[in-house]
């Protein structure tokens, strides 16, 4: 494995950086069966990613060499498995931390945890746990930020890209340790377990938090405002008779 001049403590420290991979989360959990121990931290980066994955069995595609598409392994003992939602929190607002760094105004997560500007997709984030009881063991977080590539096909709705959105190319290294330098911050204040801080911080940059908006519930339009993000992981929508109900990510639906 390759090791590089990251400024992190110990994510990205193992880095292996690939050409051409079907997915990098799949690739680190053959690693992790196949290879242990693994390192705290290691990261698997691809060039080309040819059979990317999305949340809910979806297709990540990206053209290859212009984006960051990469996996990360943690070892995630210290979280219980009913805390699980945390660790997205963590993650996410380091990729937010990152891109806001270049983009100003509009940056925010869509629940449970697309990056998104205004009401387009910059990037996502696909985290896969291994439990061991009731704990995390481990945890292998894919994230793919949308970054030098101008165009999209249709398999991406509302799509836009760093480039995009402010008219620049940019390295893609220098990237890659800012973006693990963002997440390592926000991981090691997850491992301080201030959950209730970190949820403050997730809700504020939360897209819909508190405003009533439309959302799609089993293909019927309704208005409502959300108001909390479980622990598990539920969206808490209350809805326009003040009644709150929580969703998994199934259930509901934005419309944007
Ligand atoms: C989503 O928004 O649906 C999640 C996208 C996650 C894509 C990343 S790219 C690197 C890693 N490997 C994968 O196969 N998927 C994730």
């Amino acid at each position: 494995m390759n090791t590089t001049t990251l400024t992190t403590l110990f994510i990205g420290q193992s880095i292996l950086k690939l050409k051409d991979v079907e997915s990098t989360n799949d690739y680190l959990y053959n690693l992790l069966t196949n290879v242990k121990p693994l390192v705290d931290g290691t990261v698997i980066l691809a060039e080309n990613q040819f059979g990317g994955k999305g949340q809910h069995g979806s297709a990540w595609i990206t053209e290859p060499g212009k984006n960051l598409t990469f996996s990360l392994f943690l070892n995630t003992l210290f979280l219980k498995a009913n805390q699980q939602f945390y660790l997205n929190m963590a993650i996410s607002l380091g990729v937010v931390d990152f891109i806001s760094h270049y983009i100003k105004k509009g940056v925010s997560i869509k629940w449970p945890n697309d990056l998104y500007v205004n009401d387009k997709k910059i990037g996502g984030i696909l985290i896969e746990n291994i439990l061991s009881g009731n704990y995390l063991k481990n945890s292998i977080i894919g994230i793919g930020i949308n970054v030098n590539q101008l165009e999209f096909d249709n398999s991406t709705k509302n799509p836009t890209s760093l480039a995009i959105e402010t008219g620049l190319q940019f390295n893609l290294d220098q990237l890659l340790n800012e973006l693990l330098s963002n997440i390592e911050a926000n991981y090691l204040f997850l491992k301080s377990l201030k959950f209730e801080n970190l949820k403050i911080q997730y809700l504020e940059h939360l897209l819909g938090y508190n405003i009533e908006r439309k959302f799609l519930k089993a293909g019927v339009e309704i208005k409502g405002t959300i108001t909390d993000v479980t622990q598990e992981g539920f969206l808490e929508i209350n809805n326009t008779d003040g009644v709150a109900e929580k969703y998994d990510i199934k259930q509901i639906a934005f419309i944007i």
